[in-house]
C-alpha cells in the first residue's frame, strides 16, 4: 500500500513537471541556463526524481522509469529549443543595421600614373588644335610597316622586334609596334588638313628590364597641311616640352633615322631636375631624350594617296612611360606594370 501511494505520488509529480516543462520560457541565455540547473542540475527537480526512482517498488520501476525518461528528454529538448531561439535572436540583432550610423569609409581609387600622363599629353595637344584618334592593337603589316616606307624584307623592320601572330592563312598579322599605324589609318580616312594625336598600347619583343618592357604606351602625332615646315615641327615640340616640363625648358634636336620621316630627329629636353647642370638622372649631360620626330617622308604621303607636291607634314612619337619617368623620377619602368598599391598611392594627390 505504501509503495502504491509512493508510485502515484511520483507519477503525478512527473506529470506536473511535464506540464511545467512544456510551458517553460526564457529569453536571455543566462535565464535559460538557470532553468536548466533548476530542473536537471545536481539538485534539480528532475534529478531528484531519478534519486527517488531507486526506492520505487520493482513492479513499478518500468512504468516509472519510462515516464521519467520522457520528462527528462522533454526538458532537454525544451532547453535546446530556447537556446537556439536566443542565439537566432542574437545574431539577427547583430546583422540588423543602424541606419542612422555613418557608413564605413571607402578607400577611393586613384588614376594610374600612365593614365595621368597620357591625359596630360593629350590635353596639351588638344589645346594646340589636335584631335585624338585611336586604332586597333592587332594590326596588319601594311599599317605598321608597309605604308610607312619600310621596304619588304628591309632590316629596318627589325628595328622594332615585332610580335607576329601565327595565322596559317596570313602571317601579316601582328601586334602593332608603334601607334604610327593609327596615323596611317587617319591619312587613309580623314580629309586634309590633318592634326591628330594617337595614344595607345604598343608591343615589342624586348627583354623586360628597368628601362624596357614588351608592352608600353605611346602618343604619336601627325600634322599634314600645305606649307608645313621643319620650323613648325620645332615650334610644336618646344611648346609641348614647355607645357609638360616647365616654361623654362629648352629643347635640342639630334639627327636620327626613321623610315617614315626625312629628315628625322631625336628630341632632348633640358634636364628639369638639375636645370641643365648635370645630375644622375640626365647622366651628367644636362639633357633627357623624350621623343623621335621628323618630316613625313613623301613616300608615306603617297602610300596613303596624299600628293607630296601639294602637302607636307611632320610626325612625332613618344613613350608615355618615359615621359612619366622623367616627370616623377621613377627609376624603374616595371613599377608601372606591377600595380603595387604602395606605388600607386604616391599618385593619389595628382589630379
Ligand atoms: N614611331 C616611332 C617609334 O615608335 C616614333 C616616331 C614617330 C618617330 C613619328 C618619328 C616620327 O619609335
Amino acid at each position: 500500500m505504501r509503495l502504491q501511494n509512493r508510485k502515484e505520488m511520483n507519477l503525478s509529480k512527473i506529470d506536473e513537471l511535464l506540464e511545467k516543462v512544456s510551458n517553460l520560457y526564457a529569453e536571455k541565455e543566462q535565464d535559460i541556463e538557470e532553468l536548466r540547473v533548476k530542473l536537471l542540475g545536481k539538485k534539480g527537480e528532475i534529478t531528484a526524481l531519478f534519486d527517488e526512482f531507486r526506492t520505487v517498488a520493482p513492479e513499478y520501476k518500468r512504468e516509472f522509469g519510462q515516464k521519467l525518461n520522457v520528462l527528462k528528454n522533454a526538458a532537454l529538448s525544451k532547453i535546446e529549443e530556447l537556446k537556439a531561439k536566443a542565439e537566432e535572436r542574437g545574431s539577427s540583432e547583430k546583422a540588423s543595421f543602424d541606419l542612422t550610423k555613418p557608413g564605413d569609409k571607402m578607400d577611393m581609387g586613384s588614376r594610374h600614373p600612365i593614365s595621368i600622363t597620357r591625359q596630360e599629353i593629350l590635353s596639351i595637344f588638344k589645346k594646340f588644335g589636335y584631335s585624338v584618334a585611336e586604332g586597333p592593337e592587332i594590326e596588319d603589316d601594311w599599317h605598321v610597316f608597309g605604308a610607312l616606307n619600310f621596304p619588304p624584307e628591309h632590316p629596318a623592320r627589325d628595328m622594332q622586334d615585332t610580335f607576329f601572330i601565327n595565322n596559317q592563312s596570313d602571317n601579316n598579322i601582328l601586334l602593332r609596334t608603334h601607334t604610327s599605324s593609327v596615323q596611317v589609318r587617319t591619312m587613309e580616312s580623314m580629309g586634309l588638313p590633318i592634326r591628330v594625336v594617337c595614344p595607345g598600347r604598343v608591343f615589342r619583343n624586348e627583354a623586360i628590364s628597368a628601362r624596357a618592357h614588351c608592352i608600353f604606351h605611346q602618343v604619336e602625332g601627325l600634322y599634314i597641311d600645305k606649307n608645313v615646315s621643319f620650323a613648325d615641327l620645332k615650334q610644336a615640340v618646344l611648346l609641348f616640352a614647355q607645357e609638360m616640363f616647365g616654361a623654362d625648358t629648352q629643347i635640342r634636336m639630334r639627327p636620327s633615322y626613321f623610315p617614315f620621316t626625312e629628315p628625322s630627329a631625336e628630341v632632348d629636353v633640358s634636364c628639369n631636375i638639375c636645370k641643365g647642370k648635370g645630375c644622375n638622372i640626365c647622366k651628367g649631360t644636362g639633357w633627357l631624350e623624350i621623343m623621335g620626330c621628323g618630316m613625313v617622308d613623301p613616300n608615306v604621303l603617297k602610300a596613303s594617296g596624299i600628293d607630296p607636291e601639294v602637302y607636307s607634314g611632320f610626325a612625332f612619337g613618344m613613350g608615355i612611360e618615359r615621359i612619366a619617368m622623367l616627370k616623377w623620377q621613377v627609376k624603374d619602368l616595371r613599377h608601372y606594370f606591377e600595380n603595387d598599391v604602395r606605388f600607386l598611392k604616391e599618385f593619389e594627390t595628382v589630379i
